[in-house]
């Protein structure tokens, strides 16, 4: 048992040292098994397999990833992974090392980085793990692998090739010359003597725009129509190769989510149809959630199973406001439709399934603290309002949990989180693999 389990196992929410980050087990595990099912789903209803890649980065823990691959929540778990970080796989295959198991079999490294630098320790974990997955989205990254050579165990580097689904933020567009160059260089001998292509790998990051889940399914056939198009295109550039055999990799949050619509399906039929590779469907923050999903319209706010819990420390009455020790440091500057920088949920609510009741918010913040404000909905943040009766303010010393605008990057401020069962009382503490070394 960790030293903080030890301290803190069976601690009730109300007793906990603030700010900390809380996970609602039963929220993250409902969570993960749902988006599993979700897949499963897609594939009985296609008739083709449909492969799960699941992302870590939000919490980057061995617990929470063992979740995401349904390990003890679905019959048959997967075995496949996106990582942000080196760390994050490395850790993670210490961990399996351990405890003996390999969950674990199936690792891509997120960012498209073949410089000598990455290459050295992408060679390191390929040694480690059955099967390592890498980004490419350059001519010369290809030259930097042929320069490096086959690796660890004289294996062929197995290759993703990223498409930039018009974010400009990692990969090509398909119908971008360079993405033809990269192809062509691909099929080149001295390429395939040190590399196979694996397939194509599109994130629609301009997902977490939409406002309803109707265009985040728009987006989600987006993405399958531009890795099934890049497929098309390297098999008209060497038709020796199998298309079945490519994975075709896409996903985000958001679209992901929209598998939640079951009827109608024009994706259905594409995949059954058209699609030439093999599906995959990845994302991370599912797990957690957090006010930019909940601004995409695709899930309820009771979904979200990940909180910064604060402490009132003082208030003021004349501008009906409290201060709270959950600033910048614990819940960042990001943002997202919600104004502020995070909604206020009552501790003995956050376990419930039903829509919250929100009465403050985070409205301003500094390095170590923020400003609570009375909630009045989306529309109307003004101060005083005369539509709404005044709220009584909290007590000093009360404690609240923060629905965070952004999971993923407020998570990365918590050197552990507390897991909570479903008395709200501590049942085990994760570490995540923070950092870079
Ligand atoms: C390469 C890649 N794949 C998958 C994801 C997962 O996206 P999401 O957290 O929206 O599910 C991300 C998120 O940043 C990403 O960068």
């Amino acid at each position: 048992m960790s030293d903080l389990l030890s301290t803190y196992g069976g601690y009730d929410v109300k007793r906990l040292p603030t700010p900390c980050f809380l996970i609602v087990e039963t929220k993250f595990d409902k969570n993960c098994r749902h988006m599993l099912e979700r897949v499963n789903e897609l594939e009985r209803e296609t008739n083709v397999p449909i492969k799960f890649r699941a992302h870590i980065k939000t919490h980057k823990t061995a617990k929470g990833t063992l979740k995401q691959l349904g390990v003890g929540l679905i019959e048959t778990p997967k075995d496949s992974i996106v990582v942000s970080t080196i760390k994050e796989a490395t850790e993670l295959l210490n961990y399996q090392d351990k405890i003996c198991k390999q969950y674990v079999k199936d690792i891509c490294f997120g960012l498209p980085a073949c410089v000598p630098e990455i290459i050295d320790q992408l060679n390191t974990l390929s040694g480690r793990v059955q099967n390592l997955r890498i980004f490419v989205d350059s001519v010369e990254h290809l030259d930097n692998l042929v320069k490096f050579g086959r690796s660890a165990n004289d294996r062929k580097w197995s290759i993703f090739i990223k498409v930039d689904m018009g974010t400009q933020r990692a990969g090509l567009p398909t119908e971008s010359a360079e993405f033809l160059e990269l192809l062509k260089k691909l099929i080149t001998p001295e390429v395939a003597e040190v590399a196979d292509l694996y397939g194509f790998y599109a994130h629609a990051g301009h997902s977490y725009n939409v406002t309803n889940i109707l265009d985040a399914h728009d987006l989600l056939l987006q993405e399958i129509k531009a890795v099934n198009e890049a497929a098309k295109m390297v098999r008209k550039l060497n038709p020796k190769i199998n298309a079945i055999d490519l994975t075709l990799s896409v996903g985000a949050t958001p679209t992901s989510n929209s598998l939640r619509i079951r009827d109608e399906l024009e994706i259905n039929e594409y995949i059954r149809d058209t699609l030439v590779g093999t599906l995959e469907i990845h994302c991370g923050n599912y797990c957690v959630y957090d006010l930019q999903q909940l601004s995409t319209n695709c899930i309820n706010d009771f979904e979200c199973s990940g909180y910064v819990l604060g402490t009132v420390l003082s208030s003021y009455k004349e501008r009906h406001e409290m201060l709270t020790n959950a600033g910048v440091m614990a819940l960042t500057r990001e943002s997202s439709k919600f104004k502020g920088n995070g909604l206020c949920i009552h501790t003995d609510t956050i376990l419930k399934d039903e829509s919250y009741k929100i009465d403050w918010f985070i409205d301003r913040i500094s390095q170590e603290h923020g400003i609570l404000k009375q909630y009045h909905g989306q529309e109307d943040q003004e101060f005083p309002n005369k539509k709404t009766p005044l709220k009584p303010l909290l007590n000093l010393g009360e404690k609240i949990a923060i629905l965070p605008q952004h999971a993923c990057i407020t998570m990365g401020q918590f050197p552990h989180y507390f897991v909570l069962d479903n008395d709200n009382k501590v049942s085990d503490v994760w570490i995540p693999f923070q950092k870079w070394q």
